[in-house]
Order: C-alpha cells, then structure tokens, then sequence
C-alpha cells in the first residue's frame, strides 16, 4: 500500500502498511489513534528493574544489545503498544563522541563540562563506539511483531549541548545559554559536530532497522525568539535534510518540548514529518494551527498515569476528542514518571483502544 503523501518509494510493503504509528507519520488519519509512551522502558516497569539491576550501570544498560533489546521489548510484551522506541539514551552520543559521561544513582547524568575552546570531541570515532546500540536496533527489529513500529531517536543538538556545557540537568539550562552569548563561536562550533553526528547516528539506526526517528529537544523552551531560530529551528532543518539526503523518505518527529507559539514555524521550516507536543500546549491551538501542518504526537501529561481515576480517563476524551479527528499519534506531554502506576497504563490504554468502538 501507499503511503497517503504518496512520497515514500521504500514503504510500500504490506508490513508498512500494518505499522499504524508509521501510516500516520505518512500523513493518514487512523481511528482510534496508534499509542505509545515516551520513556515506555523505564523505572515503573517492575522487569525493567530487574534487568537494569542485572546490567550493571545504566550506560552497561545502553551498550548491551542484549539488554538493550530486552527492555524495548518489555513495555511491547505487557501493553502491546502500536510503537517500540529503542532503549537507550541521548547522552551516549556525547560519551560516544569522548566526553567523559556517567549517571549517579537517583540524581540523574553528570559529564566532565566541555571545553568551548577546545572540545576534543572524536567524530571520528562516533559510531564505531555506538555499534552495540546499532546492533541492538536490528535485533530489536527481527523480535519485535510485524505491526509494531519501531522507532530510533537522538537528543536535540540545544538539548545535548545544555547538558555538554554545564555537566548535569540544571533548572533554567543557564550555563548554555550564558555560553551561547559570551562565547557564540565555540557554540556554533559544538551545534555543526552535533548536527553531523546525529546525522551519521540517525541514519544508522534507520539503515539497521528502525521505520522512524523523534529528535528529542527537552530543553526548547528555555530560549528566546532568536535563540529558538539558531538552536532549535536551524539544527532540526539541518539534521532532517542531511537525514533525508542519506535515507530517501527518511521519517522524522521533532519534539520541541515547551516551543509554545513556536511550534508552527518549527513544523514549517525545519521539514520533520510529525511534531510532539508537551501537555502545556492548548489543545484548541494545536487543533486549528498544527495538525492542518503535520500529524501531532501527545500530549497527555504523565501526572494522570500517577493519579489514575476519572481525571486520568477526562484527561483522556478531551485529547480524543479535541485532536482526534485530526491525524493523532496518542502519547503522553513527556516521559513516564518512576511513580506511575501499571493499571493506569492499562486504563488509558483501553480508553484510547475502546474509543474506536465509541
Ligand atoms: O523512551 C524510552 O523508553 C527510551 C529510552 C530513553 C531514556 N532516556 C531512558 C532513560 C529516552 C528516549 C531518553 C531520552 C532522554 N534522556 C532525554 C530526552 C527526553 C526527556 O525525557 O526529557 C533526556 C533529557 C535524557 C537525559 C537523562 N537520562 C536524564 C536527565 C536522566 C535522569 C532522569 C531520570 O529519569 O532518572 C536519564 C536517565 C534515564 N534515561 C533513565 C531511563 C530509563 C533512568 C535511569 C535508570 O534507570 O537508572
């Protein structure tokens, strides 16, 4: 079958036309939407701390194909959900690159700050050191059912460099944004080996098996008008470009997360196929000025999968209802929280699933 912009030469195979999550990425309106969950593997999944426990440190986790394949299967086992996204993290393609990178128990990633002026990345290197995670795709795939989706990602270039810069997660990303004034050489610099590495990561992930990738900008909505253009516009245009230039009809979703009213000009100018949208977002806004642009991804906000009971299953229909005659990938405004709680998965499951009957 087709895809529905009639651009894909590669998608055409029955499997495709299964894999709902991609058909909408092709631009298809499905009732009731497919559903996935930002960080779906995770600490609320009982299995995935057993296994995370067995693996060590959580970057172990990351470089074993093994595990790696384990955990992105354990949330498609228990739910069935319509997508799988590969497990691993944004942070290993700086480790990747050389910058020293580690996670603390309970607090979250540190890095050794990078020096602007000299940052003694190896890109070289890059994706030989990133193999087990392109290995773990292919795997990943040959496992997974025909229908599920399959989906690879990176980290932002603003995102990856908020945390390159400062060494950790900061509450206002102020190092970076310090830096992209005072030193705005040594910042473009680190935007361009950033660029062309996601490139290279992404297209190898595309290349080993995956259908589709989401570039992951959690920090977007820290920066001004200017800003927003140069570190978030800019660099997804470049990345999705030089993507497409490698793997023809190569599928993209942008996730600026907090971009507000940028969010038009980002679906516009930087050419991804879809758009994730945070929680925050208006649902009257996304309805009328983004989904006649690009399919939408969202935006449940991951506090109802905690609170569960009629909030969680309002919070719900009013997503249905507002998004879905629209082209509509269900999903949540950010990542599952540690504290959300199985059952409510279940229960927006089948709230999304039962509405195709309603
Ligand atoms: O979505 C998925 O299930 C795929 C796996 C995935 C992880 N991180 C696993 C992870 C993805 C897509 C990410 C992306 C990621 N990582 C982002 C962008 C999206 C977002 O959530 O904002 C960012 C900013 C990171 C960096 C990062 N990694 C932080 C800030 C932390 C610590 C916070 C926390 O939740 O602990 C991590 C660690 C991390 N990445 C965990 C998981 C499951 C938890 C670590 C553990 O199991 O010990």
């Amino acid at each position: 079958m087709d895809t529905a912009d009639g651009t894909s030469t590669t998608k055409t195979d029955k499997a495709m036309s299964e894999r709902r999550v991609l058909r909408v990425l092709a631009g298809e309106r499905l009732w009731p939407p497919p559903v996935w969950m930002m960080r779906q593997a995770g600490r609320y999944l009982p299995e995935y701390r057993a296994t995370r426990a067995k693996a060590g440190s959580f970057l172990d986790l990351c470089y074993s194909p093994d595990f790696a394949t384990e955990v992105t299967l354990q949330p498609i086992r228990r739910f069935g959900f319509d997508a799988a996204i590969l497990f691993s993290d944004i942070l290993v393609v700086p480790h990747a690159l050389g910058q020293k990178v580690w996670f603390v128990e309970g607090e979250g990633p540190r890095l050794e700050p990078i020096d602007l002026v000299r940052p003694g990345l190896e890109p070289d290197r890059l994706l030989d050191r990133l193999k087990p995670v392109i290995e773990a795709v292919s795997r990943i795939r040959g496992e997974l059912p025909r229908e599920t989706t399959l989906l690879g990602f990176c980290g932002a270039p603003w995102t990856l460099l908020t945390y390159m810069i400062a060494g950790r997660g900061t509450p206002d990303q102020m190092p970076a944004r310090r830096a992209s004034l005072i030193d705005s050489v040594g910042v473009d610099r680190l935007v361009d080996v950033l660029v062309d590495a996601s490139i290279d990561y992404l297209a190898a992930q595309l290349v080993a098996g995956a259908d589709a990738v989401q570039i992951f900008d959690t920090w977007a909505g820290v920066l001004d008008d200017a800003g927003f253009r140069r570190f978030v516009i800019e660099p997804t245009r470049r990345i999705v470009e030089g993507l497409r230039k490698r793997v023809p009809g190569a599928r993209v979703i942008g996730f600026p997360k907090g971009a507000g009213g940028h969010l038009p000009a980002f679906v516009r100018e930087t050419g991804v196929d879809a758009v994730g949208v945070d929680w925050q977002a208006s649902l009257d806004f996304v309805r009328s000025a983004i989904q006649p642009l690009a399919p939408v991804q969202g935006n449940l906000d991951p506090l109802y999968l905690v609170t569960g009971g009629k909030p969680l299953d309002a919070a719900v229909d009013r997503i249905l209802e507002r998004l879905g005659e629209g082209r509509l990938v269900f999903n949540l405004g950010h990542g599952i929280t540690p504290d959300g709680a199985i059952a409510n998965v279940e229960r927006m499951l089948a709230r999304v699933r039962d509405a195709g009957g309603r």
